[in-house]
């Protein structure tokens, strides 16, 4: 099964600095020494460069060294609608959730974050 996906996978050419970056990136975020953190990586290029391609590998590494992905999508069209980049990333990791449990991982933002990402509904008044 992983030889035939590994086999049925296409090459990624020309992106040895990007994927390196990726790398160094991963290293910092799941490392244990002093240089670890997060961190941001802005892949930018024309139309049909590889963009789509990059984090589609992106991710799959991500997913090999166990990170928790969360994705979201942001166009033209969806820049009017408030949080929606917020409410892709966050809304299926906490909706179903109970009430205490989502107090709880809000904290003191509930009342304000929780009805923002559709999470519950806003206070009556
Ligand atoms: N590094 C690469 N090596 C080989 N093929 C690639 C590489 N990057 C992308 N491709 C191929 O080029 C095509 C376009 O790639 P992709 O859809 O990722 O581009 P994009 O930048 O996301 O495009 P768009 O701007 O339209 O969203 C696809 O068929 C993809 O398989
Ligand atoms: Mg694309």
């Amino acid at each position: 099964m992983t030889e035939r996906r590994t086999r049925t996978r296409r090459t990624l050419f020309e992106r040895e600095a990007e994927l390196l970056a990726v790398d160094e990136a991963l290293d910092r975020l799941t490392g244990s020494g002093p240089d670890t953190g997060g961190g941001l990586l802005a892949l930018s290029g024309p139309a049909g460069l590889g963009k789509t391609t990059l984090l589609a590998e992106v991710r799959r590494r991500a997913l090999a060294r166990s990170c928790t992905l969360l994705a979201a999508r942001g166009g033209e069209q969806e820049q009017s609608q408030p949080f929606h980049v917020a409410r892709q990333l966050i809304q299926p990791q906490l909706a179903g959730r109970p009430e205490a449990e989502l107090r709880a991982a809000l904290g003191s933002w509930y009342a304000i974050v929780g009805p923002a990402l559709g999470l519950c509904a806003p206070a009556q008044g």
